[in-house]
């Protein structure tokens, strides 16, 4: 037989639940205790239940305290949820296999230098150490500085050594073409120009070619340039110079050649090689079987090119020189092919 509903009765519910609550200590327990006690078969949803039973007087009174007593109950029910809860996560954190939150983080990788940045900083610390300045110039270059200036006139078959990318332009202003410098060696006369004699100086950067790409040619290429000019500057200035550059850079046993070679902004133009590093000129796959591997073109600057900046040919002479980044780390690393320098593939990145 039910009791019949009181509010003494429902007082001793709401106490009995507190105390048992606060004995809670899993999961398990809670979903037990609710059952109990705000269940549908709970003791106090019979006395809700049975407050039909019970004068009307008693039956506001009563169903008031027990509506109540188990919203208490609830609230009640809810922060020990919590509180078990927080109890786990700091259990957890504490044992063995869970995060121990006082180790340091994780490293993120530093980043690197592009191998052709590391090149480019090793070439211009040699020439600096020669007393070579380092200095930059413009990609988006005119005819005038990559071309005319350079002994290379408008429709001269010279002009076929180094095909290109013109920038489109307005009509009025298709007399100073602009393009894509297809090498750094139009800043020869952007630095005589604005400088009297002495020079001395190295500009790397990046230059442009319309070119099919296979693994020793890519449409974008860096390269170094060098001028030197003054009062009685000779080609065994030029020798001596590149020589203790090949050294530096290839290792003292290096061996240099100088032979012929045409490039219209030098008078004699010559092409250095130095001695294949892998098979000492014996002949392989890297020097072709030759026993020499050609790094540069160089060369005495042309009187044009000096009377176009307006230096005085029988005053003054240099010589200037040009280099291809991509390939002197190539030979350094042994690099096959010079597409991997910008095909952003960090498994060839991350070796340098
Ligand atoms: N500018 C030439 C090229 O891109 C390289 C070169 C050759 C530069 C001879 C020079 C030089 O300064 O004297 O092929």
């Amino acid at each position: 037989m039910q009791e019949s509903p009181t509010n003494e009765l429902v007082e001793n519910i709401k106490s009995r639940a507190l105390d048992e609550l606060h004995l809670t200590s899993s999961q398990s327990d809670l979903i037990k205790w609710k059952t109990t006690y705000l269940g549908r078969k709970s003791e106090l949803t019979q006395v809700l239940r049975s407050l039909g039973a019970v004068s009307p007087d008693s039956r506001k009174q009563i169903g008031a305290s027990a509506n109540s007593a188990k919203s208490e109950l609830e609230t009640c029910f809810a922060t020990q949820e919590q509180i078990l809860k927080n109890a786990q996560i700091s259990e957890e954190l504490e044992s063995e296999d869970s995060i121990d939150v006082t180790l340091p983080g994780y490293q993120i990788e530093p980043g690197r230098l592009h191998p052709t940045t590391q090149t480019t900083r090793e070439i211009c610390k040699i020439f600096s150490s020669m007393g070579f300045q380092t200095l930059e110039g413009p990609e988006v270059e005119w005819d005038k500085y990559n071309f005319e200036m350079l002994n290379i006139p408008k429709h001269h078959p010279a002009r076929d050594m180094w095909n290109t990318f013109w920038i489109d332009q307005e009509k009025d202003s298709e007399e100073h073409p602009i393009l894509l410098r297809t090498h750094t060696s139009p800043m020869q006369a952007r630095i005589m120009e604005d400088n009297d004699p002495p020079i001395r100086m190295v500009v790397p950067g990046k230059c442009y070619r319309y070119e099919a790409t296979d693994a020793t040619h890519e449409w974008q290429l860096t390269q170094i340039e060098g001028l030197a000019v003054d009062d009685g500057i000779s080609f065994t200035d030029l020798k001596g110079t590149l020589y203790e550059f090949a050294q530096r850079i290839f290792g003292e046993e290096r061996k240099v050649r100088f032979r012929c070679d045409y490039f219209p902004f030098v008078e004699p133009g010559v092409d250095m090689s130095i001695d294949c590093f892998s098979c000492n000129g014996a002949g392989c796959r890297i020097c072709s079987d030759t026993g020499w591997i050609e790094i540069m073109g160089a060369g005495m600057v042309h009187p044009n090119v000096l009377e176009s900046v307006g230096y005085d040919p029988n005053r003054y002479t240099g010589f200037a020189f040009g280099m291809g980044v991509e390939r002197i780390a190539m030979l350094k690393n042994g690099i096959n092919d010079v597409r991997l320098f910008y095909s952003n593939d960090l498994r060839f990145l991350r070796q340098f």
